[in-house]
C-alpha cells in the first residue's frame, strides 16, 4: 500500500561497487548444460561479477557506501540511519547494518537490515523517505547489496546463469521547503506467492543440518516461468498505477529504472506501458540479477549516460520473491 505524498526528502549522491571478477556464459558453458546464445536470447545476460571467497555483503556495501558518502563530501559520522537492503547478509546477526556502521564509523548512526529480494532497494527508498520525512533522521544511507553467488547452486542451469554479485547506495536527505524529491510510491506484498521463489533452509523452519545440505535447500530454487509472469503484470500494473495517481503519464517522467531480472521481461513491461526503451535503463548484459543492487547500478549507469539529470522525473519499480513488489516515484536531485 502507499498514500500520495509529497517532498521532504531526497536522493542526494550514489555510489556502486562490483567485484572485478567476471563470470561470463562461456564459463558458465563449461559448468552447466547451457549456451551463451540460450542465456543471451532468454535473458539477455552476458556476464555476471562475482565476489571473491573473501569478500561477503558487507564488504561491497562499505565499499558502495564510501562513494556516495564521498561525491556528497560528507563523512560517514554525518549519517543518522543506515538501511541494507539484502538477502544474503554476512550472518543472520548482528545485521549487516551494522558491520557496515561499523566499518564506515558512522558513530551515531541507527541502521538495520530490510529483506524484500529484488525489492529491497525500492522498500529502501520508501522507508529512508519516510524516516527523513518525519523530521528525524535528516541523513540516511540505503544499501543495495548482494552476494548472490553464495547461495546458487551451480549445477542449476536455470538458477545459476541468472545472478551476480554487487552492491549500490543511494543517500537520503531532508529537501529544503518547497524542494521536490520523494513524490508517491506504491509498495504491495502477495505472501502467497512465497513458494516460486525461495532459498529453504538455514532459518528457524528449517535449520542447517546434514540432510538439509544434502538436499540443496540452501540454495535459490525458483519456479522462473509463474515469477516471470508475475513480474511482468505486477511491475507494469504497479507502475501505471501510481503514474495515473499522480495524474502523469509515462511522457512525463525521464526514466524508468527496473529491476534487471530478465531483459525479456523489461521489454515487456515497457510494451505494457508503451514507454519507449530509450527512457528504459537495461544493463543487465553486464551484471546479471544483483537482487537488491540492480536498481542503483542501472541508476549509476544512467547518470553517467548522461541520461539522469537534477529535476528529471524517474520511477524505480521491482518485483521479487515474496512476492514483494514496489515502484517509487521521485525527481532526481543532483
Ligand atoms: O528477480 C526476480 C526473480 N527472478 C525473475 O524475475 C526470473 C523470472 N524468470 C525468468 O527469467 C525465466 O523464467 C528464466 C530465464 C528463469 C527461464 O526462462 P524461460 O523462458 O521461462 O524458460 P523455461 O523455464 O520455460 O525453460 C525452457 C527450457 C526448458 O527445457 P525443456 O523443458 O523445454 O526441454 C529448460 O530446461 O529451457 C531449459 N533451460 C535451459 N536451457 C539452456 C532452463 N535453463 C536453461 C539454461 N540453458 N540455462
Amino acid at each position: 500500500m502507499g498514500k500520495s505524498f509529497s517532498g521532504k526528502a531526497k536522493i542526494t549522491a550514489l555510489g556502486c561497487f562490483t567485484p572485478s571478477s567476471v563470470l561470463t556464459n562461456q564459463d558458465l558453458e563449461k559448468m552447466v548444460d547451457t549456451s551463451d546464445q540460450w542465456i543471451v536470447d532468454r535473458t539477455g545476460i552476458r556476464q555476471r561479477h562475482i565476489a571473491p571467497p573473501e569478500m561477503a555483503t558487507s564488504d561491497m556495501a562499505v565499499e558502495a557506501a564510501k562513494v556516495a558518502l564521498a561525491a556528497r563530501g560528507i563523512p560517514a559520522t554525518d549519517l543518522h540511519a543506515i538501511i541494507v537492503c539484502t538477502v544474503t547478509p554476512d550472518m543472520f546477526f548482528p545485521s549487516t547494518a551494522c558491520l557496515v556502521q561499523d566499518r564506515l564509523g558512522a558513530r551515531g548512526a541507527f541502521g538495520f537490515d530490510l529483506i524484500a529480494a529484488c525489492s529491497g532497494f525500492v522498500y529502501g527508498l520508501t522507508t529512508a523517505a519516510h524516516l527523513v520525512a518525519s523530521g528525524e533522521p535528516k541523513k540516511v544511507l540505503v544499501v543495495g547489496a548482494d552476494t548472490m553467488s553464495r547461495i546458487l547452486n551451480y549445477e542449476d542451469r536455470a538458477t545459476c546463469i541468472l545472478f551476480g554479485d554487487g552492491a549500490g547506495a543511494f543517500l537520503v536527505e531532508t529537501a529544503a521547503d518547497g524542494e521536490e524529491g520523494f513524490l508517491d510510491y506504491l509498495n504491495e506484498v502477495d505472501g502467497s506467492g512465497g513458494d516460486a521463489l525461495k532459498m529453504p533452509a538455514g532459518g528457524s523452519r528449517m535449520p542447517p543440518s546434514h540432510a538439509t545440505i544434502d538436499q540443496k535447500l540452501h540454495y535459490v530454487h525458483q519456479e522462473g516461468n509463474q515469477v516471470f509472469k508475475y513480474a511482468v503484470s505486477k511491475m507494469a500494473d504497479t507502475s501505471k498505477a501510481l503514474l495515473e495517481r499522480n495524474g502523469l503519464t509515462v511522457d512525463d517522467i525521464a526514466l524508468l529504472v527496473p529491476h534487471q531480472a530478465n531483459q525479456r521481461i523489461i521489454h515487456a513491461v515497457a510494451e505494457r506501458l508503451g514507454i519507449s526503451l530509450d527512457k528504459v535503463v537495461i544493463n543487465i548484459h553486464e551484471y546479471g540479477n544483483t537482487t537488491a543492487a540492480t536498481i542503483p547500478l542501472a541508476t549509476r549507469d544512467a547518470v553517467r549516460q548522461g541520461r539522469l539529470k537534477k529535476g528529471d522525473l524517474v520511477l524505480f519499480a521491482a518485483v521479487g520473491a515474496g512476492y514483494t513488489v514496489g515502484a517509487n516515484l521521485w525527481r532526481w536531485g543532483f
